[in-house]
């Protein structure tokens, strides 16, 4: 397997920065709309990255205008639904989803359809102020197919995604904040340079524990609170196995900066 940084792709660029890798969409003629070789470049980098034990944490960005206008409509228009079960394009959502290192998703312009729910699946979001999400299938005549009645739905409640998915409409940045749907709005001239921030602090954490809270934190979204509370204290106790914590815990001791072995 060649290792991450030497993979040549189409339709994605991957970068890596020290112990952050970014992956960009890149069909800017097409507002990264979201083809069969896109997602699958896209799913094949990111298990790339989450083998490559030098990488920590990884971004998915698009470009200002646009992080993804959606799966490709030109690509499906004609197809019939047992072709759209064959080819089955959405399965590559699943891999983003069984990624287990952080990944930010950094958003300028249209986040819209499976833009906005490949924006959802990642587990942060830094936003431009000129970040539009929306599920607008509607429009089209289908409805969204890879997580947003779902994911859009847990962060903004009934009422407001209802709106959303049946009328189309987009929402502004700032109404995503407020929602929680992401994690902060800044201009757009900062929006990846403040995502590879976020992500540069994430990657100075022990890898170990960093994997298991983040795998904790979303079983919040599908356990009931008992489960959560059982799962969560497994997943701390095991923490005790590795030489990190020791290493933590002695650094905090010692008052001095901890040095991470990722084991
Ligand atoms: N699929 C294929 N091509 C797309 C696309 C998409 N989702 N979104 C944009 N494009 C293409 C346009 O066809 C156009 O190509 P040409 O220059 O060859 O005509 C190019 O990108 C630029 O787009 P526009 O000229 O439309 O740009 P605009 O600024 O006038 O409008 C927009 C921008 C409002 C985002 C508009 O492009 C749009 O509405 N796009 C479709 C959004 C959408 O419906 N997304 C949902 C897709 S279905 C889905 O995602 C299902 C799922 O749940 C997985």
């Amino acid at each position: 397997m060649n290792t991450t940084a030497e993979q040549a792709y189409e339709n994605i660029l991957v970068a890596v920065d020290g112990p952050v890798a970014t992956v960009t969409l890149n069909r800017p003629k097409a507002l990264n709309a979201l083809n069969a070789a896109l997602m699958g470049e896209l799913a094949d980098a990111l298990r790339r990255l989450d083998a490559d034990e030098a990488i920590r944490c990884i971004v998915i960005t698009g470009n200002e205008r646009a992080f993804a206008a959606g799966a490709d409509i030109k690509e499906m228009a004609e197809a019939s639904a047992v072709e759209m079960l064959q080819r089955n394009n959405l399965a590559h959502f699943d891999a983003v989803r069984k990624i287990s290192k952080p990944l930010i998703a950094a958003v300028s312009g249209f986040a819209l359809g499976g833009g906005c729910e490949l924006a959802m699946a990642c587990d942060m979001i830094v936003a431009s102020e000129t970040a539009r999400f929306g599920q607008p299938e509607i429009n089209i005549g289908v409805m969204p197919g890879a997580g947003g009645t779902q994911r859009l739905t847990r962060a903004l409640g009934k009422a407001r995604a209802m709106e959303l998915v049946l009328t189309g409409e987009y929402m502004g940045a700032e109404e995503a904040l407020a929602h929680g749907l992401v994690n902060r709005v800044v201009p757009q001239e900062l929006y990846l340079e403040e995502a590879q921030k976020l992500a540069r602090k994430i990657a100075g954490q022990a890898p170990v524990a960093v994997r298991l809270a983040k795998d904790a934190v979303l079983k919040a979204q599908d356990l009931t609170i008992e489960e959560g509370l059982d799962y969560e204290r497994r997943l701390f106790y095991l923490l005790f196995a590795t030489e990190d914590q020791k290493e933590g815990m002695a650094a905090f001791i010692e008052k001095r900066t901890p040095a991470w072995k990722g084991r």
